[in-house]
């Protein structure tokens, strides 16, 4: 995700500096090149040859040591900065910021840099609820500064409060959020993940095996690139993605109502959900009891639910509607024929049953059909890459209209 991006990592002296070994590696592992400068108090809590042995370069500290090269150091590292991020962030680097103090190597590099700059603070909770450090953040943020919240917890200093550095796992999908082009502002889409259930009696119900994952990684790719997006969720255990707007349903006429009430101010709607066709016409109100009797049955007669894309393909002014064909036979065949009968703008189908292609796979193996005909094959691919591919072609077709 960060090939070819110059991370400086900055380290002042809190507790929590223990925590940016793990981040710097992490970011390692996500391919950035990592610079770290650390402040004479930071030595104090971490040693520079940590960060050194993870990030594979030398680390900064002191302004006036000899020089490495013939670069000045925090001229270089401040123009060479993809991104600066200051992890942990004490109150005092906060403070010197705010007033223009550039007494060391980290201050001095951050007051030169272009690049954007994060903090990322941790203190003891009476420290970060000072009003003279809020102040300070305030200030910094007007300034187009950006901060990451702490988090609410157990602090080392035995307080419970806001204070703890927020995880290094966060911290780096900021960074990755932060990196996306935001090309998709302005735009609004509605995205249905997930199962639907149809309830039998209080206790029973009948679903299917789709886990959202498709569709929850299409909401998120939407969202990082600036579309507002609405994601409307059948029953999944998933963690909705960062800055979503989240409606849950559990059933088929349940989403369809759902997607009715945003359809009109939308421009797409991707139906990567897997709604139930039928619902058992009758729902007991109390538990259905089995019979003591010989060779007993129970027959539930199932009707039809709404077909979601249909109306929607059906009644669409200008927006784009794509939609999903999970199969387990004659794939192409299928998806063509909702795709026209439905009066899609493409299809993605997919054969699940094959491998990396299920329903609760990391992976997707697609075949896109649009409508001119042409039929796209994919190999397998990560759904996070399925997402992209989708979600390119919605804003193709979306700029194409207007
Ligand atoms: C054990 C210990 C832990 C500390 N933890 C923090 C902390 O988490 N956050 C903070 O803002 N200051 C903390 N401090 C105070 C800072 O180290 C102090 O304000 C220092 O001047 C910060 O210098 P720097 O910002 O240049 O690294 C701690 C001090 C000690 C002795």
């Amino acid at each position: 995700m960060f090939k070819d991006k110059n991370i400086i990592v900055g380290v002042t002296g809190g507790i929590a500096a223990y925590k940016a070994a793990d981040l710097v590696s992490r970011l390692k592992k996500e391919k950035a090149n990592v610079e770290v400068i650390m402040t004479e108090n930071a030595t104090k809590f971490v040693s520079p040859l940590t960060f050194q042995t993870l990030a594979l370069n030398p680390v900064y500290v002191d302004m006036f040591k000899e020089p490495r090269n013939y670069d000045v150091e925090h001229i270089s590292l401040a123009e060479k900065a993809d991104v600066f991020l200051i992890a942990p962030a004490t109150a005092n680097i906060i403070g010197k910021i705010a007033n223009g103090i550039a007494d060391d190597l980290l201050t001095t590099t951050i007051m030169a840099t272009r690049a954007k700059v994060i903090f990322a603070p941790a203190m003891n909770t009476n420290m970060y609820l000072n009003p003279i450090v809020q102040k300070n953040i305030e200030y910094l943020k007007k300034l187009g500064y950006e901060f990451i919240d702490p988090a609410v917890g157990m602090l080392a200093c035995q307080t419970y409060g806001p204070g703890r550095m927020a995880e290094p796992a966060d911290i780096v999908q900021y960074l990755k959020n932060s990196f996306y082009s935001k090309d998709l502002i302005g735009m609004k889409f509605i995205v249905t993940a997930g199962p639907t259930i149809e309830p039998i009696d209080p206790v029973r119900y009948v679903t299917n095996h789709s886990s959202g994952k498709m569709g929850y990684k299409i909401a998120e790719e939407g969202q990082k690139r600036g579309a507002e997006v609405i994601l409307i969720s059948g029953p999944t255990n998933l963690k909705p993605p960062e800055g979503v707007q989240l409606i849950r349903v559990n059933t088929t006429l349940d989403m369809f109502n759902a997607v009715k009430e945003y359809f009109d101010r939308c421009h797409a709607l991707i139906k990567a959900a897997a709604p139930l066709d039928y619902k058992p016409e009758v729902v007991s109100d109390v538990k259905i009891k089995k019979k003591n009797i010989e060779n007993d049955e129970l027959n539930i007669k199932y009707i039809r639910n709404p077909d979601i894309a249909a109306y929607f393909g059906k009644i669409k002014k200008d927006q784009i509607v794509v939609g999903f064909a999970a199969e387990t036979n004659d794939l192409i065949e299928n998806a063509k024929e909702k795709l026209i009968n439905k009066n899609l703008d493409f299809i993605v189908a997919n054969d699940v049953s094959k491998d990396g292609a299920g329903f609760k796979e990391d992976t997707n193996v697609v075949t896109i059909i649009d409508r001119e005909g042409i039929i796209t094959d994919y190999p397998i691919m990560d759904k996070s890459e399925v997402a992209k591919i989708i979600i390119d072609k919605v804003k193709k077709l979306i700029e194409d209209k207007s």
